[in-house]
């Protein structure tokens, strides 16, 4: 993907993008935090990319109230009927299917009257593309992980954010797991007091759990970094209140040597640190055998928890001094709200233990009542910048490397998220 075809693709979507493209970076009157929404009662939505992870966004939509799936498009015509059948099968009309080629969602964009664009292709270098196109149509844009693969096209679909007054989603799924949740509505109650640290990881034997698909194309290349980092950081950017109050301040990154005849690193390890002196370590780990663990640390002055293996210490409050007991009796009482809630349905359309559900009801909800989603093109930003800040440190012997401030310093003022849907 070049900034030509980027630049391209603007102007063949008429005045509005070019007008926006010649703007240039900063400065403008409206920012994407500012998006008076109204509420939208049927979310009409198009979808593109209906791969295996298409398919499974398709089933969830498909089962929510008052949402039309009005399109679809892949490269593969074969996925785009299956994906009409499903959609019929369901009771809703057929939708428009789009498949002539690698940009034919510019044709679906530029044709279809849609709220929302969901993108999940693959290469990941379709992302920026899809979402800019739907911005300057008129849509709002929910994209897979992640959103970006650079700085530059995080600042895209920032400026794009802005400039057109459209929502711009990363459906960071992990943020809305059993045990994330859990901790959120632990930190937000102040059980773990000031935050200090938290650890998170990509680790996940991927090479094993996935073998090659045929006919899939590999990701763009390569990259000796965190090249997956959304996962790991989203959670804990809600946690630390990152762009609300709280942002990322810089990094150092280091990875070991690769092996075999991988081109690119066994384990990266970044470590973070905030502008209120806390840190992060983050790990990417997928090429060296391992059973799956995302971590999910989050510590303070009071306690620590270490979500994914069922530990937590409470100072004055566990019973044993300094003695890990188990999140048991913490769901008990700190069960998150939306999973008090929901539990039931998310769990009922499976997908990474109701995660998958739980992501695409609440930006469908937020749009159905006008509100905003509890995720936005700052956090988008914010989290798959990380890739290419990783890369830059790890290849210039650690040096630390500044995180972009893509709110540009609104992050002062914006409020913290709160409990979802408490
Ligand atoms: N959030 C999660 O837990 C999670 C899990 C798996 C995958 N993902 C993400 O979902 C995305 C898709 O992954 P997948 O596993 O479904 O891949 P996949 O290869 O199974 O499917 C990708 C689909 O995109 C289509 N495609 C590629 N370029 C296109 C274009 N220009 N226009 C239209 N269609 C195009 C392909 O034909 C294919 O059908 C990736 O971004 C991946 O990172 C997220």
């Amino acid at each position: 993907m070049t900034n030509q075809f980027d630049r391209r693709s603007f102007m063949k979507h008429g005045a509005l993008a070019a007008a926006a493209w010649a703007l240039g970076r900063g400065g403008f009157a409206a920012e994407a935090a500012d998006v008076k929404a109204v509420p939208i009662e049927h979310v009409r939505v198009g979808l593109v990319g209906i791969g295996s992870r298409g398919s499974h966004l398709l089933k969830i939509l498909l089962g929510l109230e008052n949402v039309k799936v009005k399109a679809v498009c892949d490269l593969v015509p074969e996925r785009v009927a299956k994906a009409q059948e499903m959609v019929t099968a369901a009771k809703q009309a057929q939708p428009t299917g789009y498949s002539r080629g690698e940009t034919d969602f510019l044709r679906l964009c530029d044709t279809e009257e849609l709220d929302l664009v969901i993108n999940a292709t693959r290469p990941w270098k379709w992302h920026v593309p899809i979402s800019v196109a739907a911005m300057t149509t008129g849509k709002h844009a929910a994209t897979e992980v992640p959103a970006a693969e650079t700085v530059e096209d995080c600042w895209k679909l920032v400026e794009t954010a802005e400039k057109t007054q459209k929502y711009c989603v990363m459906l960071e799924n992990c943020c809305y797991f059993r045990e994330v949740m859990l901790v959120h509505h632990m930190v937000r109650k102040g059980l773990f007091g000031e935050l200090r640290h938290c650890q998170a990881g990509y680790q996940h034997y991927a090479l094993r759990a996935r073998p090659a698909v045929p006919g899939r194309p590999k990701e763009t290349k390569a990259r000796t970094a965190n090249s997956y980092p959304t996962h790991s950081i989203g959670p804990v950017a809600q946690w630390m209140d990152i762009n609300r109050g709280n942002r990322f301040d810089y990094l150092v990154s280091m990875s070991a040597d690769p092996t075999g005849s991988s081109s690119n690193a066994d384990i990266n390890t970044s470590l973070i640190r905030t502008v209120q002196g806390q840190t992060v370590t983050l790990y990417y780990d997928t090429k060296l055998p391992r059973p799956y663990d995302l971590i999910y640390r989050v510590q303070g002055t009071r306690g620590i928890c270490m979500a994914t293996t069922d530990k937590i210490y409470i100072e004055g409050r566990s019973p044993k001094r300094d003695t890990w007991e188990s999140l048991e009796a913490y769901y008990h009482e700190f069960e998150h709200p939306l999973w008090k809630a929901l539990s039931e349905r998310a769990q009922r359309h499976g997908g990474h233990g109701g995660g998958d559900w739980l992501v695409m009801h609440r930006l469908i909800r937020a749009l159905q009542t006008g509100t905003p989603p509890d995720m936005d093109v700052y956090d988008a930003a914010t989290w798959s910048c990380i890739t290419e800040l990783t890369e830059k440190s790890v290849a210039d012997r650690s040096r630390p490397m500044d995180f972009p401030d893509f709110t540009r310093e609104r992050w002062k003022t914006v409020p913290p998220i709160g409990i979802l849907g408490g």
